[in-house]
């Protein structure tokens, strides 16, 4: 067998144990005939395509202004900038490891997470463990937060205003983290944070330069629930992840 075939083989063993891991234990053979299983290479190159608006970027934060984690908490308060304040049950700021090398951000928090004040903890947030698992690092490793911080009415997309007041405190905690890895779950927040109209079918499975982090843009995981199709496309996306973590360290 030839090292091409081996490395197939591989690859195929551990998207096989990523499928089990996430609870799919059978798989439609017309599916797999209809797939190409083996996925053509993953641009990498640093350098993203897309710029961050001055406005929003991180490079509008002096080194001196750099606030610790539980400053960035401490300002933001019971915060009442925007009128989200008015339906929210809690505040969702963001949890994980400070000195996390991986940051993953969504949305805006759902019910579940309005409920317990904690991202990512209802089914979603269930499936993205299980994707972290995939790639062998525990929740508890890395940082999760969201574009936003408290839920909309119905979970309707944010609005501009609220993104507004909400993304300078996201900001402060990239700053204070610093991670060498910015996973970016879904259209929203990969939008929102390359400042790009462009759609995350177009975006995903490239790495971006994010104000020196490498941010991987990826479907966010409930999207994968709707769609499971989609999973192989996350698996292949958090295989770069992992990868560049590794180079990185
Ligand atoms: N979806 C998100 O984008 N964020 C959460 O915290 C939960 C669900």
């Amino acid at each position: 067998m030839d090292q091409n075939n081996r490395e197939m083989i591989a690859d195929l063993k551990s998207y096989l144990e990523y499928l089990k891991g996430l609870g799919i234990t059978e798989w439609p053979l017309s599916f797999i005939r209809n797939e190409t299983m083996y996925c053509q290479e993953v641009p990498t190159g640093l350098g993203g395509i897309h710029e961050l608006s001055p406005r929003y970027g991180m490079e509008n934060i002096s080194q001196s202004e750099v606030q610790r984690l539980e400053e960035v908490r401490s300002e933001l308060g019971n915060c009442e900038r925007c009128k989200l304040h008015r339906t929210r049950r809690s505040l969702v700021f963001g949890e994980g490891n400070e000195k996390a090398r991986l940051m993953l951000i969504g949305e805006g928090p759902g019910n579940d997470e309005d409920v317990q004040g904690r991202p990512f903890v209802g089914k979603a947030g269930q499936l993205l463990t299980k994707i972290l698992q995939a790639i062998e690092i525990e929740r508890k490793e890395v940082y999760i937060a969201n574009i936003i911080k408290c839920r909309p009415p119905q979970n309707r997309n944010p609005e501009p205003d609220e993104i507004e007041n909400c993304y300078p405190f996201l900001l402060k905690q990239i700053q204070a983290i610093r991670p060498r890895i910015i996973c970016a779950l879904g259209t929203f927040s990969a939008q929102t944070l390359l400042k790009t109209d462009v759609k995350i079918t177009t975006l995903r499975g490239k790495v971006y330069d994010y104000s020196g982090i490498s941010l991987f843009p990826t479907y966010h995981p409930a999207y994968l629930l709707r769609n499971p199709e989609k999973k192989r496309e996350v698996w292949e996306d958090m295989k770069q992840i992992a990868k560049a973590l590794a180079e990185s360290s």
